[in-house]
């Protein structure tokens, strides 16, 4: 007998970024960090979980390639996975049904429908898709952002929809540290955000390794995690909560910059964005000064791929401004990913 479970997940967009981690096994962050869920309609993970007593092994699969199932952080989420399982279930089921769970292996296939590593929150999307599926399979409740996060930070902020909160915690033992909705999407329906794909290519320095690198070397990282994110967060808290587009905007890029002058401080220095990233930056800055107020900002993860935010009715004037400087790769498809803010059922 088998049992199957195929779940979707969306990936998030950081505005306050996290960059540093304070425990490197249980992934406990340096800093809260805020974020927004974007509709998968076009940016999503899907993974299919099967649990059969026949499987020889636990195996997956990412896109279609097979991938090492000794990776610590699978085998960490497995184990939490199964662990609340019991303690959900245990009881009513019985003791035999409990062993038979921890025995038998799993097949996880996970695909993406955007490019892996090209800093689009690809490791987001597809941890929090695999917990997902795992939870919905061994019928486990409750919060489960704390065990994405065991998978990728960024992954625990996936589990809910609209705009999003991880607190860093205070706990040792990382039970806190866990992401919390802070506004549905519904609150600014008016909000858009606008994915600019400028290269494909797998990022040059993985976050993981990146952050590491940070937290080493960077001085600024340092009065970066005790003097400004904590005020950016409070800022960014009642720019949401006012709807306040221009103070939205002001901190999204701010914060972005910062993040990309940390990764320089960082020694040997990462450059993740590029030319055409900084020539965006640009048009966005020229935009704003002509419109006499901040209608579009961007922010950047770990590579070179803007993510725009603006309101509704900008879209159509500022696209076509992009259209106009910015042409699709071997004049292929239009790189342009048209988002909204989802939230999560
Ligand atoms: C720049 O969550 O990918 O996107 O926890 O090591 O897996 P690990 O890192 P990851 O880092 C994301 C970094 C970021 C900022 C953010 O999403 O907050």
């Amino acid at each position: 007998k088998m049992q199957m479970v195929t779940c979707v997940a969306p990936v998030n967009i950081a505005v306050i970024k996290y960059w540093g981690k304070r425990d490197e096994n249980l992934i406990l962050p340096l800093n809260s960090s805020i974020s927004i869920t974007l509709s998968p309609t076009q940016l999503r993970a899907k993974t299919t979980v099967a649990l059969s007593k026949d499987f020889e092994k636990t195996r997956i699969w990412l896109n279609a390639v097979e991938q090492n199932p000794d990776n610590p952080r699978l085998q960490n989420i497995i184990r939490k996975i199964k662990h609340r399982a019991f303690r959900c279930n245990g009881e009513k089921n019985g003791q035999a049904n409990k062993e038979d769970m921890l025995n038998w292996h799993l097949h996880i296939c996970s695909e993406n429908n955007f490019p892996v590593s090209a800093g689009l929150a690809s490791s987001a999307a597809g941890y929090s898709c695999l917990v997902a599926a795992m939870a919905n399979l061994f019928e486990v409740e409750g919060d489960l952002s704390g065990i994405a996060r065991l998978g990728s930070g960024s992954a625990c902020r996936s589990m809910y929809g609209g705009f999003v909160e991880w607190d860093l915690g205070h706990c040792s033992d990382g039970s806190d540290s866990l992401a919390r909705q802070i506004a549905p999407c519904d609150h600014w329906p008016e909000l858009r955000a606008l994915l600019l794909v400028v290269s494909e290519q797998p990022k040059t320095v993985s976050s993981t390794l990146g952050m590491q690198n940070s937290v080493n070397t960077s001085e600024l990282l340092r009065s970066r995690v005790e003097c400004i994110v904590p005020r950016r967060l409070a800022e960014l808290r009642a720019s949401i909560a006012e709807k306040d587009f221009e103070k939205f905007a002001q901190i999204c890029m701010k914060e972005s910059n910062q993040f990309h002058a940390i990764c320089l401080d960082t020694y040997p220095p990462i450059g993740y964005l590029t030319e055409v990233s900084d020539q965006i930056i640009a048009l966005v800055h020229r935009f704003n000064k002509l419109c006499e107020r901040l209608k579009v900002a961007y922010t950047f993860d770990a590579g070179p791929n803007a993510c725009l935010f603006l309101m509704e009715e900008d879209v159509p004037r500022f696209l076509s401004l992009i259209r106009h400087f910015f042409r699709p790769v071997n004049n292929g498809p239009e790189n342009f990913i048209h988002g909204l803010p989802v939230d999560v059922p």
